[in-house]
């Protein structure tokens, strides 16, 4: 019998916020799956998926947790939040209302979690340039502001993708 045993030093908890449609599940299964998909629907209640990465020659198994920005289908609870070491919260670059609305996004976190999570902030959508409401540089100067990291994302081509959330992992790491 051959069995292939996987060690495993780490697990990080993550988890995905913001409004809903600024493409967080498809963030998510861009990195975990390298999937996308055009009609994707919107989260119901929570998922998560996992990856596991080496970083520094340890074994770290991201559990992401995902769930819907919809106020109706939310189910934002404090276990939501539990245990999280790292949040991604994603934004639309050609939605500026879901951008507006991030300052509510990391209050909440902040509120549910302690000061040691580490906060990647995502522009999604950055294949969408002719469409572009929020300029780079107004979210550079917000996550600056407010201590978190930033990166603008395609989960349609890939852009970006796997660096944001290798930063985010590191960073907790
Ligand atoms: P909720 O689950 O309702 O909170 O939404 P969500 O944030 O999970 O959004 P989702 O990932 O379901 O994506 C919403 C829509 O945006 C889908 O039609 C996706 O195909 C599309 N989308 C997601 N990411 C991108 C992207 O990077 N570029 C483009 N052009 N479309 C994207
Ligand atoms: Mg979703």
């Amino acid at each position: 019998e051959v069995r292939e045993i996987m060690r495993i030093d780490y697990v990080y908890k993550v988890v995905m916020i913001g409004d809903s449609a600024v493409g967080k599940s498809q963030l998510l299964s861009r990195f975990t799956k390298n999937d996308f998909c055009f009609d994707s629907k919107s989260t119901i209640g929570v998922e998560f998926q996992t990856r596991t990465v080496a970083i520094k020659s340890k074994i770290i198994k991201a559990q992401i947790w995902d769930t819907a920005g919809q106020e109706r289908y939310r189910a934002v609870t404090s276990a939501y939040y539990r245990g999280a070491l790292g949040a991604v919260v994603v934004y639309d670059i050609t939605n500026r209302q879901s951008f507006n609305h991030v300052t509510r996004w990391v209050e909440e976190l902040r509120d549910r979690t302690d000061g040691s999570i580490v906060i990647m902030l995502v522009g999604n959508k950055a294949d969408l340039s002719s469409q572009r409401e929020v300029p780079t540089e107004q979210a550079v100067e917000f996550a600056k502001d407010q201590g978190l990291f930033f990166s603008e994302t395609s989960a349609l081509s890939g852009d970006n993708v796997e660096a944001a959330f290798f930063k985010l992992i590191e960073h907790i790491y």
